[in-house]
């Protein structure tokens, strides 16, 4: 059972969705002559443009929550210039939202930072921190009227595919089984957290928090200490670094076992998605579990859960599967706030288009939105728990 007020929606993120994110450290990789990634962002699914109509298929859904980010780079394009015009932009999306009914779920970063921050040298540069923080400060004006604000999204993530970038190559397709996170990088996003929750803590109806990506490290074998390790440098720190905050994001999609020598791969036979990851709907209850064991009292957001496939039956399977998970887990007692299905719309997933996980099919030349039967059915169903709660 779900709780009354407990929030339905779906999450996107600026780089994935907008398009030409020009000034963006990413829009440098995917367009480098020879680069290394598959697929340039390009258009995305313009919803730089066409996120009314975005917000309007949440609304008609019979959802009540949207996650979208700021994107840093259009904010400040140039150091210390901040772009005004981007700065109504997303104050129309937030407005946008509220109108409709919608409470948005606003992410300040995800993934992407200005060009100009990495050439200066990233998270590590000696004034990293002050430029996120005056970032922060410059969209203060605009988040009246919104409550739930991640700071960062999966810094554990960013960490990880910090030293992936450098390298110029993809070793591993699941977080959970990457190289460990630049320890110093990982240390600069939680000051950079910090620095954000301390700007936003002059905004008294906003509760901020980060986002984590549950990787649901199993150990195999008896390797436990090595699974713990793993875990540690991977996650945990990360959530321990939560430790008071307003609440707390999960994000889980899967599992990863560890072995003796560390992550093993994908057994054999498994069932697996799109992205190569097992086919594992328990991912959502568990990482719920987790986080909640080691955040006791902190409240869970659910800001990401979903599953790439092209059929979409089996996306209605795995997220009526995670659901029963995350109801478990709340009827033994675990604060969890709501549930953002990843991803409203068919994105960019980070290099392809391939891993299609969207609730919404979008042409790649019209940009049409076409919802899916899993969209249908996930208004249906938080329509009807919605009844349930209040009956
Ligand atoms: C990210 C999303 C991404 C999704 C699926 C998360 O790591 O926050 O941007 O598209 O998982 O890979």
């Amino acid at each position: 059972m779900f709780p009354e007020g407990f929030l339905w929606g779906a999450a996107g993120s600026p780089h994935q969705t907008e398009g030409n994110n020009l000034a963006s450290d990413l829009w440098e990789l995917e367009n480098r002559p020879g680069g290394f990634l598959p697929e340039r962002s390009g258009d995305a699914c313009d919803s730089y443009h066409r996120w009314p109509e975005d917000l309007d298929i949440v609304r008609g859904l019979g959802l009540d929550a949207y996650r979208f980010g700021i994107e840093w780079a259009r904010i400040e394009p140039v150091r210390g210039r901040i772009s005004r015009a981007a700065l109504a932009h997303y104050r129309r999306i937030i407005e946008g939202c509220l109108e409709r009914g919608l409470t948005p779920v606003v992410t300040l970063h995800h993934f992407t930072s200005p060009l100009w921050f990495q050439a200066a040298g990233g998270w590590t540069a000696p004034d990293a921190i002050a430029s996120f923080r005056s970032y922060v400060r410059a969209v203060l004006p605009i988040l009246d009227g919104v409550t739930w604000v991640c700071t960062v999204n999966e810094p554990n993530m960013l960490a990880m595919m910090a030293s992936m970038i450098r390298k110029e190559k993809r070793s591993e397709n699941v977080a959970g089984a990457m190289p460990p996170p630049d320890q110093a990088v990982a240390e600069a996003l939680m000051a950079a957290h910090r620095a954000a929750r301390e700007e936003l803590s002059a905004l008294p109806g906003v509760r901020s928090g980060w986002t984590v990506a549950n990787q649901n490290f199993e150990p195999v074998d008896g390797a436990d200490a090595e699974c713990d390790r793993w875990a540690w440098t991977r996650e945990d720190q990360f959530l321990d670094a939560a430790d008071g905050d307003d609440f707390i994001g999960v994000q889980a999609y899967t599992r990863v076992r560890i072995g003796r020598d560390g992550a093993l791969p994908v057994p054999e036979g498994a069932r697996t998605t799109l992205t190569g990851w097992e086919y594992y709907p328990a991912a959502l209850g568990n990482a719920v579990r987790h986080t909640a064991a080691r955040l006791p009292g902190t409240p869970i957001l659910v800001t990401e859960n979903g599953i790439a496939t092209s059929d979409d039956t089996e996306r209605i399977a795995y997220t009526r599967d995670a659901l029963t998970g995350l109801a478990d887990a709340i009827a033994s007692g675990i604060d969890v706030r709501g549930y953002l299905h990843w991803s409203l719309l068919d994105n960019y997933e980070w290099g392809s288009y391939h891993a299609t996980f969207g609730l919404v099919a979008v042409d790649r030349t019209t940009f049409a939105r076409t919802p899916k039967p899993s969209a249908s059915w996930l208004g249906a169903f938080a329509t009807s728990q919605k009844q349930r709660a209040v009956s």
